[in-house]
């Protein structure tokens, strides 16, 4: 069975593709994916063309229309689906559910459709799962997950070759969610579409869906794909995609053409409203918006149709390639922007940002771009701020100088003002970010120095700063603080300081950051001895860090922090208790990493909870001795989840 991770809760262009693939029988399906809707009775496009002009390597068709059909069944079960439909990709169908919710009982069992749904050679079958309704009680709903998840069961004993949908329920309560996608991890099924989202797309109740997708996604296991059942609109697949969903299906395309309405990432628009058409995918091209409104209406129905579904192809290529690039949070902002019910989702995210820290990689190759007050919400903003106040330690000063936000590097742009200060007084330096307070020495670091910021301030950036400093001034050692005046304030501080000079940018820097990467005390056990700096002759910034004779640490140029070095890592080993830092590894795996080869998931035995994608990693074994030293590429729970794949890149084995 392959196993995909979930395509873009955690990415980064650079360390894996971010998004994946996997096999049903019908051919490698590339996620994120959308599986267009067809109804058997009725074909809007024809499947070739949606295979080969459009690209859909999958579509979703309904195995209960067909069973109820006699034509259909019979030619299903005689010669196939894929023959049935003409059509070569994959084929996913669904069970009867959505018809139960639209007109009440359906008249066939679970157990029956499943057997069918195999039997006609779906590649991806669904159980009759409980549509579980935005209104009902919580008792009702849970009645209903325990149907689903019985049903499940009963249908993983039947699939045979067929990959299973075992559909998450619970409706808009996360307990009862997490509860149902917990028991289907444990069932033998191989995709997990979240079901029940319809009505909460047809009333854009965005918000709850972050959070029925997130309660969700907490108890499935990252190893498998999952499907957001019934979202076919673009305006939400960056949104979903970033929360991990990998596959979507729509029926829009073809319902909203038929209503005359164009679907954009920005939202939707009715012919009848629009004054023109500005489009130029292959549909409309060469099209007025007289020429459409002209047509007979199954050519116009045809023609936005695939509109439609072009327009949303294109948004999925966009996302792929933002997952690729490591930009999807930006994508995401710029998208909730096109409707303020999900602008509403955009904030919900904040109320999750724990779950979502999990996954964020210690760093991104590309910018951080500030869009809005929302941005200070995001997983990599407030994991700065918060490890700065868990993890940083003042260094002992009489003074603080507090800077406002500048150019960048700070202590560049800023080095004439503290060369003055330093003539004159024992001081240390802050810079007053919007992402938070920032030690002078924590300039080149990611966030920090990769973040693009407006000059002008709104008030959430305002007040959160003021929040934080006003925190800060209540931890913080110094004798004197002072906001950085210019002659004003060194002639203050020339009548006020007593003691000389001792602040030392470089080697401030190498402890700050090296609290913040591995955490606190990590910097005085690695510089502990006598500490060597090599700097680059073309930048003059950091490049190794020697104790002791010992090549410690390597500082990289692109995000600020360290790639750690064996010596580095077996002092880091003496500070740190297990499992801290640590992956750990069995037995058979040793002699591969001592040799310099990668750690696969399988052979992870532990590994430390707070490891994030990126994280430079000890790898050891069972008694704790060191035995190479990588870069982590997934979370603990994926290494655990995953049978194939790479947990750790390891750069460097420790011989015996
Ligand atoms: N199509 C849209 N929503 C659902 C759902 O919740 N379950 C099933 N099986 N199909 C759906
Ligand atoms: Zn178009």
């Amino acid at each position: 069975m392959p196993s995909l991770r979930a395509c873009s809760s955690s990415l980064d262009g650079t360390a894996w593709p971010g998004y994946a693939s996997w096999t049903p029988p019908h051919g490698v399906l590339e996620t994120p994916a959308l599986l267009p809707v067809i109804n058997p009775r009725t074909i809007t496009v024809p499947l070739h063309e949606l295979y080969d002009e459009f690209g859909f390597k999958a579509v979703i068709t309904n195995s209960y229309i067909i069973r109820n059909n006699e034509e259909l069944r019979e030619k299903a079960l005689s010669s196939g689906l894929h023959e049935l439909l003409d059509y070569k990709g994959v084929i996913m169908t669904d069970s009867g559910t959505f018809q139960s919710y639209m007109y009440g009982e359906v008249d066939v069992r679970n157990e029956d459709i499943v057997a069918f749904q195999r039997d006609i050679g779906s590649d991806i079958g669904t159980v009759l799962d409980i549509f579980t309704e935005p209104d009902w009680s919580k008792e009702r709903t849970s009645e209903a997950v325990d149907v689903t998840l019985a049903r499940t069961e009963e249908a993983a004993k039947l699939k045979g070759d067929m990959l299973l949908a075992g559909v998450v329920q619970g409706s808009v309560f996360p307990d009862l969610r997490e509860r149902c996608a917990r028991s289907l991890a444990s069932i033998d099924a191989d995709v997990h579409p979240i079901g029940g989202v319809v009505p909460l797309m047809e009333q854009y109740r965005f918000a709850d869906l972050v959070d029925v997708i997130v309660a969700s996604k907490k108890g499935l296991t990252p190893a498998r794909p999952v499907h957001l059942f019934g979202a076919g609109h673009p305006m939400v697949f960056a949104l979903a995609a970033l929360l991990g969903c990998d596959m979507f299906d729509s029926a829009s395309y073809a319902k909203f053409a038929r209503d005359g309405r164009f679907m954009f990432p920005e939202g939707t628009a009715s012919l009848s409203d629009m004054k023109g058409i500005e489009c130029h995918c292959p549909a409309c091209y060469g099209h007025s918006h007289e020429d459409i409104t002209a047509m007979k209406p199954t050519e116009r129905t045809a023609l936005i149709a695939r509109h439609n579904l072009w327009v949303s192809q294109q948004e999925l290529g966009r996302v792929k390639r933002a997952i690729q690039e490591g930009d999807l949070w930006e994508l995401v902002e710029r998208r909730c922007r096109g409707h303020p019910m999900l602008l509403d989702a955009l904030r919900r995210l904040g109320d999750h940002e724990e779950f979502l820290e999990r996954t964020e990689p210690l760093s991104r190759d590309n910018s951080l771009f500030y869009t809005g007050p929302e941005t200070l919400q995001r997983p990599a903003v407030r994991r700065y701020a918060r490890r700065f106040f868990e993890r940083y330690e003042y260094p002992n000063t009489e003074v603080m100088i507090v800077f406002d936000e500048s150019s960048k590097p700070y202590s560049r742009y800023r080095q004439q003002e503290m060369r003055e200060v330093l003539e004159q007084c024992d001081s240390h330096f802050f810079v007053e970010s919007v992402l938070g307070p920032v030690p002078i020495e924590l300039d080149e670091m990611y966030p920090i120095a990769q973040s693009v910021l407006p000059t002008r301030r709104d008030k959430e950036a305002v007040e959160g700063l003021k929040e934080m400093m006003e925190r800060m001034s209540h931890e913080h050692p110094y004798a004197i603080a002072v906001g950085w005046d210019g002659r004003q304030t060194l002639e203050t501080l020339s009548m006020m300081c007593e003691e000389a000079p001792k602040f030392d940018l470089d080697l401030a820097r190498v402890k700050a950051v090296a609290d913040m990467q591995f955490g606190r005390g990590a910097g005085a056990a690695l510089l502990a001895g006598r500490v060597e700096l090599k700097k680059s002759e073309n930048t003059g910034k950091i490049r190794n860090v020697l104790v002791d004779g010992e090549h410690i640490l390597s500082m990289r140029a692109n995000d600020g922090f360290f790639t750690l070095k064996t010596a580095g890592a077996e002092r880091l080993r003496k500070a740190f208790p297990a499992p801290r830092l640590r992956v750990r590894v069995k037995e058979d795996s040793v002699p591969f990493n001592r040799e310099g080869k990668n750690v696969f998931c399988t052979f992870v035995e532990d590994c430390d909870p707070d490891i994030r994608p990126m994280d430079e990693v000890l790898v050891v074994d069972a008694s704790d001795e060191l035995v190479a030293v990588g870069r982590a590429q997934l979370t603990r729970d994926e290494m655990f989840a995953f049978k194939t794949g790479i947990a750790v890149k390891v750069r460097d084995g420790v011989k015996k």
